[in-house]
This record gives C-alpha cells, sequence and structure tokens, in this order.
C-alpha cells in the first residue's frame, strides 16, 4: 500500500487522544501489573539459578553471595517495572506517520514524583545500611592474623610474610588461619583480586590498602590483577595455596633454608641447595602455563612438560627450551608465548635444579 493509504487506515484505527488503552483494551493496568509480576517473578528465579561466582574459600563468601543475591532480588522488578513503563510509552505515545507537531506541554505531577523519590530513596537506603553491616562485619579485626604483605609492580605479584621474616614470589596461606594482607605498588594502580575469596582491594602507589579474608578451604586458586595496568596486565596472574597449617609451617621452613642456603637473603635471588626443582618450577612461573602431574599443575597454554617425547626428555634439550623457547616450538602451540627471560629470571644452578626435576618427573 502506499504512503498516503497507510496513514490514512492508521488514522481511522488509532484511539482517541485521551485513551490510555493499547488497541481497545479492557483493563490495561491490570494485565500491565499481571505481565509485570510474572516477568519479575521469572527473572528472579533465572537470575537466582546463575551461577555468577566460583567456588568460595572464605569466611566471608557467604555473605557477600547472599548480599549479591539480595541485590538482584530487588533489581530484578525495578528493571521490570521500567521496562515495562518504557515498552508501553513507546507503543501507546507512538507518533501517528505524519505527526510532526510537539507533544502537549507537560508541568509534572506531584504525586508521582513523591512516589519516584521516596521508593528508590528507602530502598537505596536499606541496601546501603546492609552493604555497610556486611562490610563492617567481614573487615572487623580478628585475633591472630597473620600480616601478608603485597606488592604490585608491572607484571607481576609478590609477597612478604614480616612475622616469618620470609618474602616469596608465590603467595601460600594456611588454611582458617585470618590473613590480614596489606598491598602496596611500586609503580601504577593494580588490584589485587582473588575470585573465591571475594575481596578485592587496588594497590595505589603510596598508599597501603589492606583486606582481612580467613582462607577456609584448601586449594590452588588465582590472584588475579583487576584493574588494567598496561600491557602485561592480562598475563598479571599467580596462584595462592591454601594449606593445611603444618604444611603451610614445612613451606615456611623450606623456603627460610632456600633462602640462608642461597646467601643472598630473601627468596628473589639465591636459589642454594635448599630450593627444590617443585619450589623453581613454581616460583618461576612454569606452573602458570604447563601442565605437570608431579607438581600438581594443570595449564594448558604450553605443552605438558610431564609427557615429554622421548627425543626431548633429555637435559640438553630441556635446558635449552627454556633459555630459548622459539628455538623450536612444540605442533600446535604458538610462539612467542613463553617468556624469553629466564637466563636473567634464574640463576644457573636454579636452571639445573629444574631441569633435573623436569627429568625426574616424567611419567
Ligand atoms: Cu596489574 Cu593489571
Amino acid at each position: 500500500m502506499d504512503e498516503r493509504e497507510r496513514v490514512q487506515t492508521d488514522e481511522a484505527k488509532g484511539p482517541p487522544e485521551t485513551d490510555p488503552r493499547i488497541a481497545g483494551e479492557k483493563h490495561p493496568v491490570a494485565r500491565m501489573i499481571g505481565i509485570g509480576v510474572l516477568a519479575s517473578l521469572v527473572g528472579i528465579a533465572i537470575s537466582l539459578l546463575i551461577d555468577w561466582f566460583p567456588e568460595d574459600a572464605s569466611g566471608s563468601a557467604d555473605q557477600i553471595d547472599t548480599l549479591y543475591d539480595v541485590l538482584l532480588i530487588c533489581s530484578v522488578p525495578v528493571f521490570v517495572l521500567v521496562m515495562t513503563i518504557a515498552i508501553y510509552s513507546v507503543v501507546r505515545f507512538r507518533a501517528k506517520p505524519g505527526d510532526l507537531g510537539d507533544g502537549a506541554p507537560i508541568h509534572g505531577n506531584t504525586r508521582l514524583e513523591i512516589i519516584w523519590v521516596t521508593i528508590p530513596f528507602i530502598m537505596v537506603t536499606a541496601l546501603a545500611i546492609y552493604g555497610w553491616l556486611v562490610l563492617d562485619d567481614i573487615e572487623a579485626k580478628q585475633t591472630g592474623a597473620m600480616v601478608v604483605n603485597v606488592t604490585g609492580q608491572q607484571f607481576t605479584w609478590s609477597f612478604e610474610y614480616p612475622s616469618e621474616k620470609l618474602q616469596s614470589k608465590e603467595l601460600v596461606l594456611p588454611v582458617d588461619r585470618p590473613i590480614e594482607f596489606k598491598i602496596q605498588s611500586k609503580d601504577v594502580i593494580h588490584s589485587f583480586w582473588v575470585p573465591q575469596f571475594r575481596l578485592k582491594s587496588d594497590a595505589v602507589p603510596g598508599l597501603t590498602t589492606q583486606i582481612r579474608v580467613t582462607p577456609n578451604k584448601e586449594g590452588r586458586y588465582e590472584v588475579v590483577c583487576a584493574e588494567l595496568c598496561g600491557i602485561g596486565h592480562a598475563t598479571m596472574r599467580q596462584f595462592v595455596r591454601v594449606l593445611p597449617t603444618k604444611q603451610f609451617e614445612s613451606w615456611v621452613g623450606r623456603q627460610k633454608k632456600a633462602a640462608a642456603g642461597g646467601g643472598a637473603g630473601g627468596g628473589g635471588g639465591g636459589g642454594g641447595q635448599g630450593t627444590s626443582g617443585e619450589d623453581v618450577f613454581t616460583s618461576a612461573g612454569c606452573s602458570g602455563c604447563h601442565t605437570l602431574a608431579a607438581a600438581g599443575a594443570d595449564a594448558e597454554v604450553g605443552p605438558n612438560l610431564g609427557k615429554l617425547p622421548e627425543a626431548e626428555a633429555n637435559a640438553k634439550f630441556i635446558k635449552s627450551s627454556i633459555l630459548a623457547p622459539n628455538a623450536e616450538v612444540t605442533k600446535g602451540f604458538k610462539r612467542d608465548v613463553m617468556p624469553k627471560d629466564f637466563r636473567e629470571k634464574l640463576s644457573e644452578e636454579e636452571l639445573d635444579t629444574l631441569v633435573k626435576y623436569l627429568l625426574e618427573s616424567q611419567e
């Protein structure tokens, strides 16, 4: 049909100006409320069924997850209400073809305005108080807490245990003991985050920020940088291991021995006789990309190092592959993914320990 014909039919069908109904419906508001309530219930059900978070591994995770559910339950009906009114208005008040005039001037509606200011104000205030109570509770000072200093820098995390006089490239924590993280940055803003602990805090140059967490589930989780901090942001990921207290203590003992043995002091340099191959494997970051059953590593960015082909399972090949990763790239994997600076990162001794360890760890 041509344009003029259509204009005429639409005009003929259109409801009179004062009638708020769409196409002559009998109870438009009742029906809208019905649809709204149904949509809200379906929306709430779906949002609660979705598994938003990874497993929880800290004492405060339950409270945070509940808070999140309450926020969802409150926001879905608000979203439905706003969308219902918006869609209704778009359909009902659609300009007729050819109508280029302005709408009627509106001076406001005091009663409506009071309602739509008061209800959201009460909701937001109530949620803010609830959120504040939860935050106050999970941030409460705990007795017997262990301080761990966290330092972010482009693009790695390092950790210090002042009570143990120990520095580490790896974060290892005892289970069920309150931890007080004191977070700093050496360069730009990073954000220290372990999704399984739920809590997150920015690492800001010149400031020390703090979070308190009690890890309550043994396991290995990722420490993630959650603030865009430069080209290596996406790779600024390390692991945290939560261990039974005894194992944690023996880890501390091993680290101290290694630091003393290396003579360099601190976990950074040395790498003496006390450093095990597994320690080098983990602290040099190999476990971030490779699978090695012996070390409990299961990453798949690079080849499985526990199942080397016969031709590659010799010290010479392994060592040259660590130092010059691009020389021979295993089929199915990409060039330039593996860092090329292990010559600087590892001492000759650490390198030999690592190579020996990898040879011993073949399945
Ligand atoms: Cu550090 Cu992103």
